[in-house]
């Protein structure tokens, strides 16, 4: 059997005609246009292309976008003091800081300095409270996207058994809280894991976000279950060097999976896509 691919090109396209749609109105209606601030320190190549996505996707949406860029040695100081402009900036509705940061700064006290009304990446200590206790205020985006992606499929998730491997704050802990909120089983592995394999062969849901390509292969995979992967790697030997790869050894796990994103195209485009979504949310909070 080949598994079904989850298309998050197409499903990303679908959602931001609605969120464009959305915005459109609310200028229409309030006179608001939602605005995202993306703060990007150095010079790190793959979080220029997030960032510059990112400030695409504003544009396209009807967005307005303010995109900050410091040079790697500046001094945090600079950094907290733009931020304080922008949570004081009322037709800003949205700020993040793209991550990681050099290693110069406290990142912890960078995210904290975010206004947690203005945190759409949900990674101020605040909202990650608040979604621990399942009254989230700013789902993060990356697992806010798998989560719409398993619900476009129709994904049963009530007492699934569902495995992520990664422990990350970005992807894999909220991912955790989200699939618990829905009464999944829920699974979390890391690096030191025992046995991972036993894991990852008891999965329906299962999702990657470990950052080291194609660890995932075919016979880690249970027969027909959902393969989730949030890796984006960069092939550094063989014929496709250069080209991007998930977590997953898409080759193998498409054989033995029901359903199975690609990368690109997969939850890629979705980040980016609730991204959108709560900086809207957020801008709607502001009319109420
Ligand atoms: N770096 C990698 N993923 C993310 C993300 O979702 N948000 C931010 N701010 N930085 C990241």
């Amino acid at each position: 059997m080949t598994a079904r691919i989850i298309d998050g090109n197409a499903l990303s396209a679908k959602i931001r005609e609605l969120l464009a749609t959305s915005a459109a109105g609310m200028k229409v209606s309030h006179g608001v246009t939602p605005c995202l601030a993306v703060i990007l320190v150095g010079e790190d190549p793959a979080s220029q292309v997030y960032v510059r996505n990112k400030v695409a996707a504003c544009e396209k949406a009807g967005f307005r976008s303010i995109k900050q860029v410091y040079p790697p040695n500046v001094e945090p100081v600079t950094v907290l003091a733009k931020i304080a402009e922008l949570n004081a900036d009322p037709s800003v509705h949205g700020i993040l800081v793209q991550l990681p940061l050099p290693k110069h700064f406290d990142a912890e006290a960078v995210l904290e300095a975010i206004a947690p009304e203005k945190d759409v990446d949900g990674f101020h200590a605040e909202n990650v409270g608040a979604l621990m206790q399942g009254n989230p205020r700013f789902i993060p985006c990356t697992p806010y996207g798998v989560m719409k992606m398993l619900e476009a499929e129709k994904v049963p998730l009530k007492g699934a058994e569902a495995v992520i491997v990664g422990r990350s704050n970005i992807v894999g802990k909220p991912m955790a809280m989200l699939l618990l909120a829905q009464s999944c089983t829920v699974t979390v592995c890391h690096s030191q894991s025992k046995d991972l394999a036993f894991h990852t062969r008891r999965a329906d849901i299962l999702v990657a976000a470990v950052g080291r390509a194609k660890m995932i292969t075919g016979d880690m995979i249970k027969p027909g279950a959902t393969v989730i992967d949030v890796g984006i790697n960069r092939q550094d030997s063989g014929p496709n060097a250069g080209k991007l790869c998930g977590d997953v050894d898409f080759e193998s796990a498409k054989e033995v999976a029901g359903l199975i994103t690609p990368v690109p195209g997969g939850v890629g485009p979705m980040t980016i896509t609730m991204l959108l979504a709560n900086t809207l949310e957020s801008a709607e909070r502001t009319l109420k």
